[in-house]
This record gives C-alpha cells, structure tokens and sequence, in this order.
C-alpha cells in the first residue's frame, strides 16, 4: 500500500470516529432533555399528602390545587362528602372547570362532562377522571 492510500484510509478512520462521536453527542444532548420530560416524575413524600383547610371547599364549590405536579380539584358535593379527583380531561388532556349551575366538571376543548365522581356523562372523554383518596382529619382534608 502507497503512502498516499495509507494516509487516506487514517483520514477516513479519524473522520469516521470524529463523526461517530459528533453522532453520540449530538443524540445526548436532544435525547436527555426528551427522556426527563417523559420519564416519571419522582415522588417525595412531601408531594404524596396534600393538606387542604376543610373551610377553602364550601358545600356545591370546587378547589382547584396541584397534587403530585399534576391539577387536581376537591370537592363537597354534600355536607361532609369530600371529593378528589384528577383535573385533567382524559379525552385529551385539558383542564376541566367545575360548573356550580349544573353541578358537573365541563372540559373546555371538547365538551366533556364528567359527574362530581369524575364519571363521564357526555361528550368524547373515554374514562373517569382519576379519583384520590380523601381524609378529614381535624379541620383538614388529607389528599393522597
Ligand atoms: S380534552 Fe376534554 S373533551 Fe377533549
């Protein structure tokens, strides 16, 4: 082999081992953004329990809080029946509002409804807003 094809085959070893790692940077530095995103969030315990003043959730009124990162509303629909559900629509994800008149969750985006037990009553969500355990200890609601 001439010097001249010895020099081009490490030219084109170094430039394949330049790009390949040019590659592996590049997929690291769009990848590990993407992963943290999708992975699950960790949970301490800190974010497992939320505490809620029982007087902040009047009879027939919502309260909107965030429980592990995430929307969440609790509700009374009857004296001394407490309520937690996921604020988020399960068609596609947005944030429904709570409709004291016709005493139902409403999605804004689509016109899904969903029943003070987060049952869907109407409209394109395929499931139940997600439910949360509810404690009155004390003057409180333990959610979570
Ligand atoms: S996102 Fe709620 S009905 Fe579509």
């Amino acid at each position: 082999m001439s010097d001249s094809s010895e020099t081009q085959a490490e030219r084109r070893t170094f430039l394949g081992i330049l790009l390949g790692g040019f590659s592996v940077a590049l997929v690291a530095a769009f990848g590990w953004p993407v992963f943290r995103f999708l992975a699950p969030r960790e949970q301490t315990g800190q974010d497992q329990q939320v505490r809620v003043p029982r007087e902040q959730v009047p009879v027939g009124t919502a309260h909107f809080f965030s429980y592990q990162g995430r929307p969440a509303v609790l509700l009374q629909p009857a004296v001394g029946e407490f309520v937690a559900l996921s604020a988020v629509c399960t068609h596609l994800g947005c944030i429904v509002k709570w409709d004291a008149a016709k005493g139902e969750f409403l999605c804004p985006c689509h016109g899904g409804q969903f029943s003070t037990a987060g049952q869907v009553l109407g409209g394109p969500p395929p499931k139940a807003l997600e439910p949360y355990p509810v404690a009155v200890v004390d003057q409180e609601l333990l959610i979570g």
